[in-house]
């Protein structure tokens, strides 16, 4: 790798009200370790902890709830309530100790929520819209004006909890889908009051949000927004409208920046639902998704079809391919001429997700003006010293296959890497083991020097 990549990759960055170390950034990858009321266990801090350790220099957690009516799936940490904070510090505080900066993702699913635990099981999902979400047809109620209200204070509340944890900052789920894209996508908000209609009225909502969070913490906490570049909301039926184009986004932007009160930085991702072809751009493995189906097929109207479609051998077969065209071609560095073109028309910073994970095109997209800095996942959750190792190599030996086994193992399994062939040995039991030791790994912690760890002992030492 050249001096002159290494040193762009591993310059620091400040953004208005944080500085990180180098451009490395983990982006979120959510997995279900927590208790049922969203209370996070020691397992979440392991995970955490093992990126910074890895070397990144943020982390941005995963989808954090702001209220249960707003999660996805149960066992995810959440920071609807201050009894929460206590366990967010404590993950701050393992994460500083690397040197390392923590961003909450302060999120609400609105009408995308897989399992919405019991909570939300008689419940209509709150949205935008009445339209149900047409990936697997969960059905939704749009958003009274005191819904929206109440919504936005919980935001705000959220990042006041952030704060008083002593975490770094908070970004705001804006993209793939989740409730603030169903009120920004022109394909899904079909609103007539003062919340939908053009980009303005659109954005109304969540530039109520960055308000609400200024009012709350002001302005020297960082406060960035993950947005799509574009919607693609057809990709499944083309009889969807496209939703928003690149040039709709940056308007959302210079809103959302509010004279230079707003957000900080934007991260810049795409695609309406989550999975899409371009999110996580990759493959779309139907064995690994029938196994997620199962576990999902009461939770939307059109669970039941995709499921049948899934499990068909030749129509299975045709979806993965189908999933592959709509994609297209690139997979590293998917959404950088977008952000690109994103960022050469707004004030402040812009970081991209998708795919990154060799030094050359880490240190292109850097270079060409794409970005400040890279969010990285996968290649992450495949190999944690994926910093360590592009200080002195282009690639990882062992590198991710963008198969996505990891995201559809997610709603039954422990988080991790589920890519049998990256795993070392000759039989298929010994890479199995192999496997299992690293995606059990976040539950017993090894030292430096290989010894077993157990988080409650090392608590009580300290
Ligand atoms: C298992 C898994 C879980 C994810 N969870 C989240 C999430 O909670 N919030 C979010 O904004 N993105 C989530 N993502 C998307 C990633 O943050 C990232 O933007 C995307 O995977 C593209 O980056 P990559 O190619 O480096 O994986 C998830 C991705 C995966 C694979
Ligand atoms: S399962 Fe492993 S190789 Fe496949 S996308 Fe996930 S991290 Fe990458």
């Amino acid at each position: 790798m050249s001096q002159a990549d290494r040193d762009l990759i591993f310059s620091p960055f400040e953004f208005r009200r944080l500085r990180i170390k180098n451009r490395l950034v983990r982006s979120s990858i959510s997995g279900t370790w927590d208790h049922y009321d969203g209370h996070g266990t020691d397992a979440r801090v392991n995970w955490e902890e093992s990126f910074a350790a890895g070397g990144v220099g943020a982390i941005i957690s995963s989808f954090t709830p702001v209220t249960v009516r707003g999660r996805i799936l149960p066992r995810y940490a959440m920071i609807d309530d201050d009894d929460k904070i206590p366990f967010w510090r404590r993950v701050g505080e393992r994460v500083h100790r690397h040197d390392c900066k923590f961003i909450l993702q302060l999120s609400h699913s609105g009408r995308q929520q897989d399992v919405g635990g019991v909570e939300n099981l008689h419940r209509l999902a709150k949205s935008s819209t009445g339209r149900k979400d047409y990936f697997h047809g969960i059905l939704c109620e749009p958003m009274t004006r005191a819904d929206i209200h109440a919504t936005v204070q919980q935001f705000a509340a959220g990042a006041r909890r952030a704060r008083e944890a002593g975490l770094d900052g908070v970004e705001l789920h804006g993209a793939n889908g989740y409730l603030i894209t169903q009120f920004l996508s022109s394909g899904i908000n079909d609103r007539r009051d003062e919340y939908g209609g053009d980009v303005a009225g659109r954005a109304r909502f969540v530039l109520e949000i960055v308000r609400a969070i200024r009012a709350t913490v002001g302005r020297d906490f960082h406060l960035q927004m993950k947005i799509n570049a574009v919607d693609d909301n057809n990709w499944l039926y083309p009889l969807e409208g496209r939703g928003n184009l690149v040039e709709d986004t940056v308007e959302i932007c210079k809103i959302l920046e509010d004279g230079g009160d707003g957000v900080d930085a934007f991260h810049v991702s795409s695609g309406s639902t989550f999975p899409h072809p371009r999110n996580p751009p990759g493959e779309f493995p139907v064995a690994e998704a029938i196994r997620w189906y199962d576990g999902m097929l009461s939770s939307g109207v059109r669970a039941g079809l995709n499921y049948a479609i899934f499990r068909n051998r030749l129509l299975g077969a045709a979806f993965e391919r189908y999933w592959a065209h709509r994609r297209g071609k690139v997979i590293e560095g998917i959404n950088a001429d977008h952000a690109r073109y994103i960022r050469a028309r707004v004030n402040v910073p812009v970081l991209v997700t998708g795919g990154f994970q060799r030094a050359p095109a880490i240190a292109e997209a850097i270079r060409s003006g794409a970005c400040d800095a890279v969010t990285i996942a996968r290649p992450l959750i495949a190999n944690r010293d994926l910093p360590a190792i592009l200080q002195t190599r282009d690639e990882p030996e062992r590198p991710c296959t963008y198969c996505n086994k990891c995201l559809l193992n997610d709603l039954e399994n422990p988080l991790g890497c589920y890519e049998l062939s990256r795993f070392p040995g000759d039989t298929f039991e010994e890479k199995y083991d192999h496997m299992m030791e690293q995606v059990m790994a976040v539950f017993h912690p090894r030292d430096e020097a290989g010894a077993l760890e157990r988080l409650d002992e090392r608590e009580v030492a300290e």
